[in-house]
């Protein structure tokens, strides 16, 4: 079964075309990522596939369900991360993953058990406010995952992170792939894409340009190289994110 098939997926902002004709397949339990420097058309591509924006044209399905109009059978079955930023104001992080999960009929057992799973037990009665960028982020994981999605959306869960915050957190986002679910993140950091990835979307200008392993896009260079020469290599343009 295919997690996710996309099929010729437009979407135009004005006389912007964002997202430009894209068609994709991502396998059941593959960890995928969306790469490609701000403004390639990555978030609008996701939400998209989400079912949180219309496309003009084209379809998509998620675990062989339209995901358009919003199918109300779907939505236990995907995960999507919150931004940090769009937390309930004034809770505690327990508080806040708690209400997540009564969204979902999970009790307050297991999404307790969500916070030890991403480093958060000590946090549990510090106000979301208050929480680091890397805490933050790790809590709004928590909660796109507390109803144990099959599918998971993250849309630059990285960004704005320390080094060593990032590093944590791919080790977390490998451990929740290697259980089993189908991981899909967009990124601007080649080495993210790299180091996490089955297959990377590489985008530019609303068109996915490849879609395949990181080690076959680098084997196809002229001389060895990174995704960096891989993006230069097919636009013709330096990367810059
Ligand atoms: N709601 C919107 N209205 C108008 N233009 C938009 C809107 N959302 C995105 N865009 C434009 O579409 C392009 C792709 O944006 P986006 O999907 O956010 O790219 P990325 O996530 O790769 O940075 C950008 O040029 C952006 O300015
Ligand atoms: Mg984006």
């Amino acid at each position: 079964m295919a997690a996710i098939s996309a099929r010729n997926l437009t979407k135009t902002y004005g006389d912007l075309i964002a997202v430009d004709g894209v068609s994709l397949e991502v396998h059941d339990g593959e960890f995928v990522g969306v790469l490609g420097p701000n403004g390639a058309g990555k978030t609008t591509l996701l939400e998209m596939i989400e079912g949180l924006r219309r496309p003009d044209g084209g379809e998509v399905h998620v675990l062989d369900e339209p995901v358009w109009p919003r199918n109300a059978g779907l939505r236990p079955r995907i995960g999507v991360q919150l931004q940090a930023s769009s937390f309930f104001e004034r809770l505690t992080t327990r508080e806040q993953i708690r209400t997540f999960a009564s969204l979902y009929g999970v009790g307050a057992g297991p999404a307790d058990e969500w916070l030890e799973r991403v480093g958060l037990a000590e946090k549990v009665d510090t106000r979301v406010e208050d929480l680091s960028g890397g805490q933050a982020q790790r809590l709004s994981i928590a909660c796109a995952l507390v109803h144990d999605p099959e599918v998971v959306f993250l849309d630059e869960p990285t960004a704005a992170l320390d080094p060593q915050a990032r590093r944590n957190l791919w080790d977390l986002l490998a451990s929740i792939n290697d259980s089993g679910r189908t991981v899909v993140l967009t990124t601007h950091y080649m080495d993210e894409a790299q180091a996490l990835c089955d297959r990377v979307a590489v985008m530019d200008r609303g068109r996915i340009l490849r879609f395949e392993t990181p080690a076959v896009l680098i084997s196809e260079l002229d001389t060895p190289g990174t995704l960096e020469d891989v993006f230069l290599s097919l636009t013709g343009r330096e990367y810059r994110a």
